[in-house]
């Protein structure tokens, strides 16, 4: 292992240049200096990143408090949304919102599939659009104002979809912002005067559950990360399933639930959570203080040599088996794990299994790689499914 001080001891400007690889290539710049052994490492970029699985859940369970509480959901310009307690109501109210939203729309869920996916689509957009239109009164409420409406709608299209905001100056993104924000504000204040009994929707889960003195640009952009969580990881989420089944001939006949779990490892939606140490201490044998940038990389956590055998290949039926204690964090670890995990699995799980029983799958890929933006999503590519002609419904 090595210690920080000898790591970073006389090479200030490697650290400048390593910075600058990072940011172009987060994903290409850690692989390349993983060497499918360590527990985490400090990276040329200057940053701590952190792939073992006892180091993931020394930062991410946070036991001893040396880390600065919250997770990346709840960060908003202003710092950290709080207090915890708020943080928890919102969660647990956006789960049962998802939830009973879920149980009610399942019965539709195969005709949708069809609207959506049949005969052609193109990815990775059709999963994001699929699961807006899926999810769209958990979004907004069907009596939500048409200006609302419109710009939630446009932030979709202009920050959520893969690729989105390269298509826009940073100009434009910021005064698009700010109209976005000043539109939520109002809705906020005004559904805060008018007192909801029960929520209807993820804005009401926000106003109520940040309680009455919470700024309303803060509220404002917790929904934007609910908005990002639903239609952006879990559309890419299901758009890597898709792509991995229509690539990986065979692999259609395994369980909905290993293919989800192992389109998660392999291409983990949300593949760095970053961290703050509330004070200099010992981290697995490196040394690191509040100055320090701590990056947990899930993506090289699934893909661990010595946690993972053909750590790189699809295999969904290795979770036939899984792993008692595994190397896997696809929704984080501790106390800020994804309040969401259950509800997002169900989702997902009912898709795959309509695509692959109803359906056969091919894929078409247009894209070399993944495109990594704050969330790590599937390469341009087009799927066409057509109807199982020898065994309708079964697989
Ligand atoms: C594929 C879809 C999703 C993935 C991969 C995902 C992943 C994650 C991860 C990794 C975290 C922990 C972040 C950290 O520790 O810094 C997290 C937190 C969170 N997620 Fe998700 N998420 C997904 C969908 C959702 C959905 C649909 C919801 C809404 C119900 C949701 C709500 C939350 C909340 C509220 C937190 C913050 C938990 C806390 O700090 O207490 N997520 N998610």
């Amino acid at each position: 292992m090595e210690s920080s001080t000898g790591a970073a001891a006389g090479r200030p400007a490697q650290g400048r240049r390593g910075a600058a690889s990072f940011r172009r290539d987060p994903l290409a710049y850690l692989g390349a200096e993983f060497d499918g052994t360590r527990e985490l490492w400090r990276s040329a970029s200057g940053r701590l990143c952190v792939v073992g699985p006892d180091a993931v859940r020394e930062v991410l369970g946070n036991r001893r408090g040396m880390f600065v509480e919250t997770s990346d959901f709840f960060h908003t310009r202003a710092g950290v949304f709080g207090p915890r307690a708020a943080q928890v109501d919102i969660g647990r109210g956006a789960r049962a919102l998802m939830r009973r939203r879920l149980d009610a729309g399942r019965a539709g869920l195969p005709g949708l599939v069809r609207d959506r996916l049949v005969p052609v689509s193109r990815w990775p957009d059709a999963g994001n659009l699929l699961v807006r239109a899926h999810l769209a009164d958990v979004l907004l409420r069907p009596d939500a104002p048409e200006p609302l409406r419109r710009a939630v709608d446009a932030v979709v299209e202009r920050a959520v979809l893969a690729g989105a905001r390269d298509r826009h100056s940073t100009a434009s993104r910021l005064l698009f912002r700010r109209r976005v924000m000043r539109v939520l504000a109002t809705e906020i204040r005004a559904r805060r005067a008018a007192r909801a009994d029960e929520p209807h929707d993820l804005l009401d889960v926000v106003v109520s559950g940040g309680g009455p003195t919470a700024p309303p640009g803060d509220l404002a952009e917790v929904y934007l990360s609910f908005l990002f969580a639903t239609v952006g990881s879990v559309g890419f989420a299901l758009g890597w399933a898709v792509h991995l089944v229509g690539t990986h001939p065979g692999t259609e006949k395994a369980e909905p639930e290993w293919i989800v779990r192992e389109a998660l490892r392999l291409w983990p939606v949300a593949w760095l959570f970053t961290r703050k140490p509330s004070g200099a201490h010992d981290l697995a044998g490196v040394a690191v203080g509040p100055d320090d940038d701590v990056d947990v990389c899930s993506y090289l956590t699934h893909r661990h040599p010595l946690h993972w055998d053909r750590p790189d290949e699809f295999v969904p039926g290795r979770w036939a088996a899984p792993p008692g204690d595994p190397a896997f964090i696809p929704f984080g670890y501790g106390p800020h794990s994804c309040a969401g995990a259950t509800v997002t699995m169900a989702l997902l799980e009912d898709l795959v299994r309509i695509i692959t029983s109803d359906f056969r799958l091919s894929v078409t890929a247009a894209g070399s790689g993944p495109h990594l933006g704050p969330a790590l999503a599937p390469p341009r590519f087009t799927a066409r499914l057509s109807d199982r002609t020898d065994s309708p419904g079964g697989r």
